[in-house]
């Protein structure tokens, strides 16, 4: 039986490869972002390289919105009695889109904690919370992804500070869930290509000071994050939980 895999932030990037990765097992996915377009166009995509695969859900919800996650939630117990997997990639770094309103004094750093606690920390939050009563049991996997700024800052404090708040988060929910069989883990990508995430501002000169931040001399792609994703979701990992797997070319270790 296909397992139900819902994947935040599924219609691009990282969360697009995982659903790849997923979609190549044959599981039942849900897309769950913002714009319904993007995913409609994701499902597609799945649909056409993966012709057997059961036809995506895509749920358009802004999830660092109770309401938002509730309606996700809510789509997916319509259709399903349980959830087998639960991966929250959905997020970004506020301050690459920041009005130019928003950037200086007080009021502009207030405006950055808060954007960046949204997009990360609560879309996270809030769609587990909404579903983890339907995390299948035994069995269920929560997947977060938080990033090489946890551990090495973002320029600004607030993305990685946003980050970082998803590794307590999940050693607490991983002993909440952990008698149900229910793991939670946090994967934490260094520089990863082909997404959305510097909504193409990303000058030549700096993506190669982060590709040369890494042992391996090349960025990460969505594969090498969803391949991680997959190997945690995967029955065999059912004694790894509360940890965080960086996936970063060892860029961690700096250069
Ligand atoms: N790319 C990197 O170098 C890198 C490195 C480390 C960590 N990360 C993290 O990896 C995750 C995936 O990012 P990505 O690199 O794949 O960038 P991306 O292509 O921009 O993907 C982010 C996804 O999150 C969705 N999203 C954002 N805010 C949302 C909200 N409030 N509600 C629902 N969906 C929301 C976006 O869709 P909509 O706009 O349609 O909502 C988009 O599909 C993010 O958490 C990011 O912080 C990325």
């Amino acid at each position: 039986m296909a397992r139900v895999v819902v994947i935040s932030g599924g219609g691009t990037g990282i969360g697009f490869g995982v659903a790849e990765a997923f979609a190549a097992d044959g599981e039942q996915l849900v897309l769950v972002g913002r714009r319904a377009e993007v995913l409609d166009r994701a499902a597609a995509r799945l649909r056409t390289a993966f012709p057997g695969i059961p036809a995506p859900l895509a749920v358009a919800a802004d999830l660092a919105d109770p309401a938002g996650a509730e309606h996700a939630a809510k789509a997916v117990g319509e259709r399903w009695d349980r959830v087998d997997v639960l991966v929250n990639s959905a997020g970004g770094n506020a301050a690459l889109g920041a009005p130019a309103d928003r950037t200086g004094g007080l009021a502009g750093t207030a405006w950055h904690w808060e954007q960046n606690f949204r997009a990360n920390t609560l879309t996270a939050v809030l769609l587990t919370e909404a579903l983890k009563d339907r995390l299948a049991t035994p069995g269920g996997r929560v997947v977060l992804v938080s990033s090489i700024a946890a551990y090495r800052g973002s320029g600004s404090g607030s993305y990685g500070g946003s980050k970082a708040a998803l590794h307590p988060y999940a050693y607490d929910l991983s002993a909440e869930l952990g008698p149900r069989g229910v793991t939670v883990n946090v994967v934490a990508p260094g520089y990863v290509a082909d997404t959305e995430f510097f909504r193409g501002a990303l000058s030549a000169e700096r993506e190669r000071t982060l590709v040369a931040q890494t042992d391996t001399g090349r960025a990460g792609l969505p594969e090498d994050v969803a391949a991680t994703v997959r190997w945690l979701a995967s029955p065999e990992a059912g004694q790894i939980t509360a940890q965080v797997v960086q996936v970063n070319g060892g860029a961690e270790r700096g250069r």
